[in-house]
């Protein structure tokens, strides 16, 4: 495969899994990657708001490779508040979450529950633009209830000086079942006069390649389950060769990854948590996917979590493309 030169692939934001912790130990060892997004942020009432969360934008780039705040909010002094904070530690551009899923947020017309309503986002839009100190991109889905919905949506984008679009090319309401709607996708993009970000489903170089040739006017790629299940993927699509040992890369990955977030909970078993949560997708590139987790997910105790690892790493053999289990 030729080396993919001009693409440009983005680390999809996943709520508690890509944290700054996550963010710099990745690009620590891994390449082929150019930018990365937090989670989103939410409640930004005030000043003091984003205190306790600040440790989670504390760095405007991780190993050179910028980091873009996201935001989910229906209010634009909410918006307006969360991008003057963000200028002011350094940042350049924020990102505005139209597509999360969860009918909790969906119900309040937050996340794709805004996307039926395009007068509400003119109106939003209206108001933040004149007085945002910083790029705002946006990362929604095709609709909430139908693909109808993205085409009322773009031609309201048109008229607003966004950086990029962000398409999961899903419908909310199908949060992360059923397939990925290209045909909806491609009348999205030939509609814009935006750069459009395709996200949803690449899990493969392979697979990547088959979005590619049905999107060729795309340049700009966002990959989530398929990185965190296999963390590869990046320098594969670039056609970077892969480790002779990919095992050991992984390996320190991991380990890097666990005593930073001992280190960031001070030692607190929260650690242990969250790296159940990400071995939820990495133990998908394993062999016998459900063998490494279930031994990972079973453990109490940072003993028992190392010895879990030790166990999987040394027992199981990796074989990568971990995300097809989605398809
Ligand atoms: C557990 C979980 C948490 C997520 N958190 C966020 C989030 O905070 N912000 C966001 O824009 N998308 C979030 N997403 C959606 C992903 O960023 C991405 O759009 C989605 O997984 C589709 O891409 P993929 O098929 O490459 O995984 C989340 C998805 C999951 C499964």
């Amino acid at each position: 495969m030729e080396p993919q030169t001009g693409q440009r692939i983005y680390i999809a934001p996943f709520q508690g899994i890509t944290t700054a912790v996550f963010r710099e130990v990745y690009t620590r060892h891994f390449s082929g990657t150019d930018k990365l997004f937090t989670a989103f942020f939410n409640g930004i009432h005030n000043e003091k708001s984003l205190r306790s969360k600040q440790r989670e934008i504390e760095k405007t780039c991780h190993h050179g490779i910028p980091v873009v705040p996201q935001i989910l909010s229906k209010d634009a002094g909410e918006i307006l508040l969360f991008g003057k904070q963000c200028y002011d530690l350094g940042f350049n551009e924020i990102n505005w979450n139209l597509g999360c899923p969860f009918p909790r947020v969906a119900r309040k017309k937050r996340g794709s529950g805004l996307l039926p309503y395009p007068e509400e986002i003119t109106e939003i839009l209206t108001k933040i633009f004149p007085a945002l100190p910083l790029k705002l991109s946006v990362k929604c889905r095709l609709g909430y209830n139908s693909n109808d919905e993205i085409l009322k949506l773009i031609p309201v984008f048109n008229r607003f000086p966004l950086s990029e679009i962000i398409v999961h090319a899903r419908l909310g309401r199908q949060m992360y079942k059923g397939s990925v709607q290209t045909g909806a996708f491609r009348e999205a993009l030939h509609l814009s006069a935006h750069k459009m970000v395709y996200n949803g489903d690449i899990f493969t170089p392979e697979g990547f390649q088959a979005f590619q040739q049905q999107f060729p006017e795309v340049n700009r790629w966002m990959l989530g389950r398929g990185l965190l299940a296999d963390p590869f993927l990046p320098e594969l699509i670039r056609g970077i060769s892969p480790s002779a040992q990919p095992l050991l890369v992984i390996r320190k990955y991991v380990d890097d990854l666990y005593f930073a977030y001992r280190k960031a909970f001070n030692d607190n078993l929260r650690a242990i948590s969250v790296m159940k949560e990400f071995w939820s997708y990495l133990s998908l590139s394993f062999d016998r996917p459900e063998r490494v987790f279930n031994k990972i997910k079973k453990s109490t105790a940072f003993d028992g979590y190392e010895d879990a690892v030790n166990f999987a790493l040394s027992h199981y053999v990796w074989q990568g493309k971990g995300g097809e289990k989605f398809l």
